[in-house]
């Protein structure tokens, strides 16, 4: 074969190959995010790699973040910082739903996370004419679910405004603008009057709170009296011991990174909800048997996690995608084994299930 046919062939296989990784793999789940239009929130180009390196410093010793006032105050604006750097990756390569959920036999993950937010809906008795809020809403995936499910209208709170800007689009998208409003703001200290929802809901989301009190304590203060909330919590289990080294480098790997101020233990969720005021009707954690895992669908994205990141390489060297973001997705991937572990270990669970009420009687806020 002649050189120049030799040459043709080769090029012609390499685009052919660059085209499959990042339109036909690289493509989201869900396909709204493709990997050519990845942004890192709203922070500008030039800045990625100084701000993944703020996190990073910030969040290296978890559970220090939340031990004095100071740092603990930082933690929403860093958590910020988190977001604005994950939230497109998350959206291309996980969906528009930001949280895990039991494995259904015969149902994809989509179906499954699904199941998994229309269950709060149901645990809430949300209906047509309910006003019920979101604490920690992402990218809207729970908020439209539940207001399609229910009926009620949604309003979500996140403190990243890019989120909020692409759960407005998506709300559009789904013909739901008219009964999911998004607003950006810090769930410590909601710009929401007294008494002003029927109902509440946080899934995955106030993990990220320095102290529980604080974020239970305001959505205490926004639901009406006899309303109720529910929580899906981040908590280390009963079987974690402090005393085993790989226990340990499992919840700092997976708090690192996930910017979370060090989790809290499973037993003090619900003393913690009596503490603002709550009464507990419901404490479960929904990952136990018979639940299938939650974390398969990480381990089954391992292959998928190896495409990904060498078609962020390919995009950064071509200066598609700024420079750092393949530090951020290496930094995704390397927790993903931590939460694995955490889950095949039963050490950790995402998904301990709290159903609190605001007693009829209540009128302080606290
Ligand atoms: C893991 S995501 C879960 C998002 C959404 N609940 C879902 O399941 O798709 C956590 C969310 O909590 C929000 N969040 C964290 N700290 C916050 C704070 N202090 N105020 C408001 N939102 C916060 C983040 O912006 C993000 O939207």
């Amino acid at each position: 074969m002649e050189a120049m046919t030799v040459a043709w062939t080769v090029a012609g296989v390499g685009m052919a190959l660059v085209y499959w990784f990042v339109w036909v793999m690289g493509a989201a789940e869900v396909k709204g995010k493709r990997a050519v239009d990845l942004k890192m929130g709203s922070i500008t180009n030039d800045k990625v790699r100084d701000k993944y390196t703020q996190y990073w410093s910030f969040f290296r010793r978890p559970k220090e973040t939340a031990t004095t006032e100071a740092s603990a105050e930082k933690v929403p604006a860093f958590v910020d910082t988190f977001y604005n750097l994950v939230t497109d990756i998350y959206e291309w390569g996980w969906g528009q739903s930001f949280h895990f959920s039991p494995s259904l036999p015969g149902r994809s993950h989509r179906e499954a996370t699904r199941v998994h937010e229309e269950r709060v809906s149901d645990l809430l008795g949300a209906k047509p004419g309910h006003r019920l809020l979101d604490v920690g809403c992402g990218v809207g995936g729970p908020m439209r679910a539940i207001a399609a499910h229910s009926g009620s209208h949604v309003v979500g709170i996140t403190i990243n405004e890019y989120q909020v800007n692409r759960a407005r689009t998506h709300n559009n998208k789904a013909g739901l603008d008219s009964r999911c409003e998004v607003v950006c703001g810090n769930f410590l200290s909601m710009p929401f009057a007294d008494a002003s929802f029927d109902g509440a809901y946080s899934i995955e989301a106030t993990c990220h709170a320095p102290r529980l009190q604080d974020v239970y304590g305001e959505i205490f203060r926004v639901l009406r009296p006899g309303g109720l909330y529910v929580s899906y919590e981040w908590v280390t289990t009963s079987l974690y011991r402090a005393d085993n080294s790989e226990h340990v480098d499992a919840i700092h790997g997976i708090e690192r990174g996930d910017a979370l101020p060090g989790l809290r233990r499973q037993d003090e969720i619900a003393s913690i909800a009596k503490e603002v005021g709550f009464e507990v009707l419901k404490e479960l954690d929904l990952a136990l048997p018979p639940a299938l895992p939650w974390w398969t669908r990480l381990k089954m994205g391992r292959i998928a996690y190896w495409r990904n990141s060498l078609v962020v390489r390919v995009l950064t060297m071509l200066r598609i995608a700024p420079k750092g973001v393949s530090e951020v997705h290496e930094m995704l991937y390397e927790t993903a084994q931590h939460l694995t572990r955490g889950g095949e270990t039963g050490i950790f669970t995402p998904m301990h299930m709290v159903l609190l009420s605001k007693p009829a009687a209540a009128t302080d806020t606290k």
